[in-house]
């Protein structure tokens, strides 16, 4: 088996230059977001330019009107699913860390969605029972360990339709070791095996490379 952890491939970081000039432009309410959170000491673990564009043409494929996330940081994913909302539209975010949540609530105050957007502080697994659906579309991007618990939750808050997706599934190919030790590994295979046995998802994976490495996308749909 070949391993690649770690590898950060230029090419992969050029192509994401080019897709960001051509496609993406410049974006001052992100990158004022990826300012405070660098600001704050907040880790530069938010989904890249090219990922985020892609998450908020896939909640406005949806038709979205209400969108919850599981794990803010910084609002950076956030902030590109508000933008993909009707303007009396609804987002919900979970972020364990009051830290994380404080800078996150000024970046989306910041880039005028405020009133759109409410981000919850607390652990997940504590606050998920306490919302109730249906949401239209999910975005799950925090411990990995929960990964299957959080799909669990997205289900119940789901009507017919409901759009799911789960970050960093990939994990540089780690996701296919049976014997990790790497309780997020675990976590992820756990999601899958859940997934698979579920008869309400349709799902796939796609895998990506670019500025944050080999990583991927879980991509389920509740019939
Ligand atoms: N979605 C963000 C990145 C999230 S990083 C973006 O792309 O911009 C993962 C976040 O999940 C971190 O801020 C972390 O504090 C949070 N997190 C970790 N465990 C959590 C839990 N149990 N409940 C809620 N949030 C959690
Ligand atoms: C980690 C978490 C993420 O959500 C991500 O996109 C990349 C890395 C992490 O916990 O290491
Ligand atoms: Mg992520």
């Amino acid at each position: 088996m070949v391993e690649r952890v770690g590898v950060q491939d230029p090419a992969w970081t050029a192509v994401d230059s080019y897709i960001g000039e051509r496609l993406l432009g410049d974006d001052p309410a992100l990158a004022a977001t990826l300012a405070a959170n660098a600001a704050g000491g907040l880790p530069d673990i938010d989904v890249s330019p090219a990922q985020g564009r892609m998450l908020r043409l896939l909640a406005r494929m949806s038709g979205a009107r209400r969108i919850l996330e599981v794990g803010t940081l910084g609002g950076y994913s956030t902030i590109e699913l508000a933008r993909a909302l009707p303007a009396d539209g609804e987002l919900v975010t979970l972020e364990i860390d009051p830290h994380h949540a404080d800078v996150a609530r000024a970046n989306i105050a910041a880039a005028g969605f405020a009133d759109r957007v409410t981000v919850i502080t607390g652990s997940a697994l504590d606050v998920l029972p306490t919302l109730e659906g249906p949401f239209d579309f999910v975005f799950i991007d925090a411990d990995k360990q929960s990964n299957a618990a959080y799909v669990d939750h997205a289900i119940r808050l789901s009507r017919p339709g409901t759009t799911i997706i789960v970050d960093n599934v990939i994990r540089e190919g780690q996701l296919i070791h049976a014997d990790s030790p790497d309780g997020r590994v675990q976590g992820t295979r756990k999601l899958f095996d859940a997934i698979s046995a579920n008869p309400r998802l349709t799902a796939t994976a796609v895998q990506t490379v670019g500025v944050k490495k080999w990583d991927g996308f879980l991509l389920a749909i509740v019939d």
